[in-house]
C-alpha cells in the first residue's frame, strides 16, 4: 500500500515541479501556498481517506457505526420483526461505538426459514463493512457446505481456528457468520468457543472487537408457539418482548438432543450476548416484502401484485392460515413470474 501511494505521490510532485519549476519569480507567499497545498495533497493521498474504498478495502477500526443508516435499513427492508430490529440495532450500535469492548459481540438468531435471519446478516455486514458480504472482512460459514463430513472434524477445527485467528489479526472488526448452527458438530463449536470469551488475548491476538452471528432454525417451533399463543389471546404481536422468548429459547434448546449447539457450554458460560427471535410472518408482512422487492428492482410498488404473490404462499396452522410457511423466502422467485 505504502509503495503504491509512494508512486502516485512521486508522480504528483513531479507534475507540481513541472508546473511551478520554470516560474522563478514567484512571490514567496504563493510559493508558500503551493507548498502548503502540495503537502496537504500528499498528506491526503497517503491518508486512509483517500485510498480506503478507492484503491483497497481497509479494515474499519475506531469509526462508530452510522446508526441512522442501520436504522433506515432495518426499517425499510425487514418486516414483522420488531424484536430483531430493536435488539440488533441497539447491540450493534453500542458494540461498534465502544472502543474497547470486554468480549466479542455474539448474537444468536433463531427462527424458521424465510423469517429474515440471512437477510439481517446481510444488512449487518453492509453496515459494518461497506462491501457487505463481498468484504474480505466478512466470513460466512454454512455448516452443510463448509463442514459436511463428520470424519474430517479435526481438519475443520484446525482450519477454522487458523482462519479466525488470521482474519482477526488482519482486522479486529472481522464479522463471522455461521449458518445452520443447529447442524454443527459439537466439537467444531468447541473450537470456536474460546474466541467468544472474555480473554484479553489468546496467543497475542485479541478477539474482543469481532462480531459473531449464529443462525439456526432451532427454537423456531417454540417461537411460533409463543407468537401464536399471543395472537390467540388477542394481544398485539408488537407487544411481544424479548423476555417472552429468552428463557423459552435458552432452556428449550438446551434440552433439544438434536441441536449439538446446546450441549456445549455456550449457554452455561453466557457467551451469547443476545438470543434474537425471528417471528413467523403473516400475510401482511409477505406483502411488504413484495413491495420492497419491487422497489429494489426499480418497479413502481404495486399493491395488486403484492396481494397476488402473498396469496400464493401457503400458511399455517391449517385451521387459521396465519403464518407463511416459507416466510418471505420465495418472494423474489414468485415475483419474477409477475414482472
Ligand atoms: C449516515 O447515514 C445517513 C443515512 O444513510 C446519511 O444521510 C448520513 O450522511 C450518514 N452519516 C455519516 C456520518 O456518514
Ligand atoms: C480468512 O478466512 C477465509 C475464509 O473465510 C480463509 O480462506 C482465509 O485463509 C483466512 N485468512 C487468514 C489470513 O487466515
Amino acid at each position: 500500500m505504502a509503495a503504491l501511494c509512494g508512486v502516485r505521490v512521486g508522480q504528483l510532485l513531479g507534475l507540481l515541479a513541472l508546473l511551478f519549476g520554470p516560474v522563478k519569480a514567484l512571490e514567496p507567499i504563493s510559493v508558500g501556498i503551493a507548498i502548503a497545498a502540495a503537502s496537504a495533497l500528499t498528506g491526503y493521498l497517503s491518508s486512509p481517506d483517500f485510498y480506503c474504498g478507492r484503491l483497497v478495502e481497509c479494515c474499519r477500526d475506531g469509526q462508530p457505526l452510522n446508526a441512522t443508516a442501520l436504522e433506515a435499513d432495518l426499517r425499510d427492508k425487514l418486516f414483522g420483526q420488531h424484536l430483531a430490529h430493536k435488539t440488533i440495532s441497539r447491540a450493534l450500535t453500542g458494540f461498534m461505538g465502544n472502543p474497547s469492548p470486554k468480549k466479542p459481540l455474539v448474537l444468536s438468531l433463531h427462527g424458521w426459514t424465510g423469517t429474515g435471519k440471512n437477510f439481517v446478516s446481510k444488512i449487518i455486514a453492509e453496515n459494518v463493512h461497506k462491501l457487505g458480504m463481498k468484504s474480505k472482512f466478512v466470513h460466512l460459514f454454512v455448516t452443510t457446505a463448509h463442514f459436511p463430513h463428520d470424519n474430517q472434524i479435526r481438519l475443520y477445527k484446525d482450519q477454522l481456528h487458523s482462519w479466525i485467528k488470521g482474519n482477526v489479526t488482519n482486522c479486529p472488526r472481522s464479522l463471522f457468520i455461521f449458518d445452520e448452527m443447529d447442524k454443527m458438530h459439537p466439537e467444531l463449536l468447541d473450537a470456536i468457543k474460546p474466541f467468544l470469551d472474555y480473554y484479553e488475548s489468546l496467543d497475542g491476538v485479541s478477539y474482543r472487537k469481532a462480531v459473531f452471528l449464529f443462525l439456526s432454525n432451532a427454537g423456531g417451533d417454540l417461537i411460533t408457539r409463543q407468537t401464536l399463543d399471543f395472537w390467540k389471546a388477542g394481544k398485539s404481536r408488537e407487544d411481544l418482548q424479548l423476555k417472552d422468548f429468552e428463557n423459552v429459547l435458552s432452556i428449550g434448546m438446551f434440552n433439544n438432543i438434536n441441536s449439538g449447539f446446546w450441549h456445549s457450554s455456550l449457554i452455561d458460560k453466557n457467551l451469547i450476548d443476545f438470543f434474537v427471535p425471528f417471528l413467523p410472518l403473516e400475510l401482511k408482512h409477505v406483502k411488504m416484502c413484495v413491495l420492497a422487492e419491487m422497489k429494489e428492482r426499480g418497479f413502481v410498488p404495486d399493491e395488486d401484485v403484492a396481494v397476488r404473490v402473498a396469496n400464493e404462499m401457503t400458511y399455517y396452522p391449517k385451521d387459521l392460515n396465519l403464518f407463511s410457511d416459507k416466510g418471505c423466502k420465495t418472494v423474489p422467485v414468485k415475483l419474477d413470474f409477475y414482472l
